[in-house]
């Protein structure tokens, strides 16, 4: 079994080994709190930046290799998506889950799985991660993994509407069905957090 870990630190800068480090972290204690295979969401965990310093011609390379072209959407998105594509040659590691996992961290897809919102969630509330709501979307994500996907998300479109860049439909998508599964309940607690935080 290939070491991970080992893996990351001979492909990653110091900073970016933390948060990768972070995401693990925080994705153990997401598939523990949720009953989630943690195998799965900690191998996802290790491998979803492992590209993430590689430049455009690196990237266009590795696809290549692959037998296709780059993935759609902005550059600093095709990490994950090549990754899964590689995750089998690379990594030795061929499970469906993760690899679903790793393609769309960034972006998001509304059918993906159990495994693959942890990851989105872990990624964006790490404890190294700092920004406006933080602490109130990591309290949410130990509310309901719905609840945490549809504010983790939510906080990813404010972020892109802000910086005026492209949205991918698929972040949308995923944003309305996460707030189709939370509960009256949930969300009138999370509206109090917000409030008081205000
Ligand atoms: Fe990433
Ligand atoms: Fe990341």
């Amino acid at each position: 079994m290939i070491d991970l870990e080992q893996e990351a630190k001979s492909r990653l800068s110091p900073s970016r080994l933390a948060h990768v480090r972070g995401v693990v972290e925080a994705s153990m204690d997401l598939a523990q709190r949720y009953a989630i295979n943690g195998e799965k969401a900690r191998q996802a965990a290790w491998l979803h930046d492992m590209f993430r310093e590689l430049t455009q011609s690196q990237l266009e390379k590795l696809a290549h290799l692959s037998g296709t072209s780059v993935p759609f959407g902005p550059v600093p998105v095709w990490h994950g998506p090549i990754c899964a594509m590689r995750m089998a040659q690379d990594f030795f590691i061929d499970d469906e889950d993760v690899k679903e996992a790793v393609k769309w961290h960034t972006v998001g897809h509304p059918e993906m799985g159990d495994v693959a919102q942890i990851l989105y969630v872990a990624d964006a509330i790490e404890k190294g991660r700092s920004f406006p709501f933080v602490d109130t979307l990591r309290a949410a994500s130990q509310i309901s993994l719905p609840l945490a996907v549809a504010t983790v998300s939510d906080a990813s479109l404010e972020h892109l509407l802000k910086n005026h860049v492209e949205i991918d439909v698929r972040t949308v998508q995923l944003r309305n069905k996460a707030w189709s599964l939370v509960t009256q309940d949930d969300r009138q607690w999370f509206d109090r957090q917000i409030n008081l935080t205000n």
